[in-house]
């Protein structure tokens, strides 16, 4: 067995050690969320009729096909407990006939049912309603076993409303694990703790993907700090256990004042490829927070984009992240990113300057000291050939703009 088969195999074992043993995460999930679709993000007016025709679209459209998985219900759903068991029950104007149907619906059409609670008293938003939506706290058990029995395969836990003395993330996020554990059902935990406690240290045994910072809205600085947070953080991650840079906007419509007199879509299709690249470089959890039932051909040239999902998919389960930069101005804007993949590596050069650069990196950077190697761009999908030099020059990358390339040799080295 040569050395590099060893150091992967090395890899595979400590992630197998560590993630959370509920089988499900083995690659990065994909999926959408009803969060900023209709009303405000903050805001969120869910619906059964919404969430099953996104559920239909997400079929036609070619989402599904190409690898979306989950339809989660955010924080609009639940409306309080009921009286005699004290169990969470739905919005009955949101969702007359409950959640089970829902799930049962999506179910039915091949796809995973998600859903959001809190691990506070209460949830973070009200739902555009005029009363506080309850949280899980006191009744981790009890409503892990509803989401069991609705079916539901993916919980997202919130932060918010958490109590004084009884609010160490550590013991309630592994508390809820255990919780949903005990039910028997795989589902897919989503912890959501804003990057805090520094989760990527410790959340691999208790969830599969934790949030690693603040809310991403749909905004060119915002999406930069997103970017910029999850710079290096690729060691903690694999199988079953991904970081999570929040939900992704490309496009859709939805969003209404999150910023004051603000309507997605906020950013340049430059800067949408630029999220989108960057997310699936970093092995982020890609959940879609816009309208998808009318998409422009735009949303779908990336959304669908093939061979960007293929590098997030991949079957090596390895995350990238920010491995250099290169020399064109002042100060550090010309970003090399790397992933390595079962064919190589991926590469991404991300421009967060205001004006465009050409931007240079060697292959050594990358993990690859052996030429000549072919590069692919993933965005022209065009093969743009051989190269036996020490380095490749992506041209006059746009302001916010970034490019990404497939390189494959006959062997990678692996060692950035
Ligand atoms: C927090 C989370 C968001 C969203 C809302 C719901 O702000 O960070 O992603 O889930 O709560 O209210």
């Amino acid at each position: 067995m040569n050395s590099y088969f060893c150091s992967l195999l090395l890899v595979l074992l400590l992630h197998c050690a560590v993630a959370l043993d509920n089988g499900v995460a083995l690659t990065p999930p994909l999926g959408w969320d009803t969060w900023c679709t209709q009303g405000p993000c903050g805001r969120d007016w869910c619906s059964a009729e919404e969430v099953q025709s996104a559920a239909d679209e997400l079929v036609a459209n070619g989402m599904q096909a190409a690898g979306y998985q989950y339809v989660i219900i955010s924080d609009c759903w639940a409306d309080t407990r009921d009286p005699h068991n004290s169990s969470l029950t739905a919005d009955k104007t949101r969702f007359p006939n409950g959640i089970k149907p829902v799930c049962d619906y999506i179910h039915k059409k091949g796809l995973k049912c998600g859903i959001y609670t809190d691990l506070g008293t209460n949830t973070c938003s009200k739902g555009g309603r005029d009363h506080a939506i309850p949280g899980s706290y006191g009744h981790y058990k009890q409503d892990a076993q509803t989401f069991a029995d609705w079916g539901i395969d993916f919980v997202k836990a919130d932060f918010c409303n958490t109590i004084k003395g009884d609010n160490d993330p550590h013991k309630l996020y592994k508390e809820f694990s255990d919780a949903l554990n005990a039910t028997g059902r795989p589902i897919l935990f989503n912890s959501c703790e804003w990057g805090l406690d520094k989760p990527w240290e410790w959340m691999a045994p208790i969830a599969n993907t934790w949030r690693t910072g603040h809310d991403h809205a749909d905004e060119w600085s915002n999406t930069a700090s997103v970017i910029e947070i999850n710079a290096n953080l690729a060691s903690y991650a694999g199988p079953g256990a991904w970081n999570d840079a929040d939900f992704i906007m490309v496009g859709g419509e939805g969003c209404t004042d999150f910023a004051v007199g603000h309507r997605c879509p906020g950013q340049t299709d430059t800067e949408y490829r630029t999220s989108f690249s960057l997310w699936v470089i970093m092995a982020s959890q890609i959940i879609v927070a816009t309208e998808i039932r009318n998409m422009s051909a735009f949303q779908k040239e990336v959304l669908l984009n093939k061979e960007l999902l293929a590098v997030h998919q991949d079957r090596l389960r390895k995350a990238g992240q920010r491995v250099g930069f290169a020399n064109c101005s002042q100060s550090k804007v010309c970003q090399i990113w790397a992933r390595n993949v079962t064919s190589g590596v991926a590469v991404a050069l991300y421009n967060s300057d205001k004006v465009a650069h050409d931007i240079t990196f060697s292959f050594a950077t990358v993990g690859i000291h052996k030429t000549p190697v072919a590069i692919r761009d993933l965005w022209a999908h065009t093969d743009l050939g051989h190269f036996s030099g020490t380095s490749y020059t992506g041209k006059a990358i746009p302001s916010h703009g970034t490019n990404m390339y497939l390189l494959s040799m006959p062997e990678t080295v692996t060692n950035y």
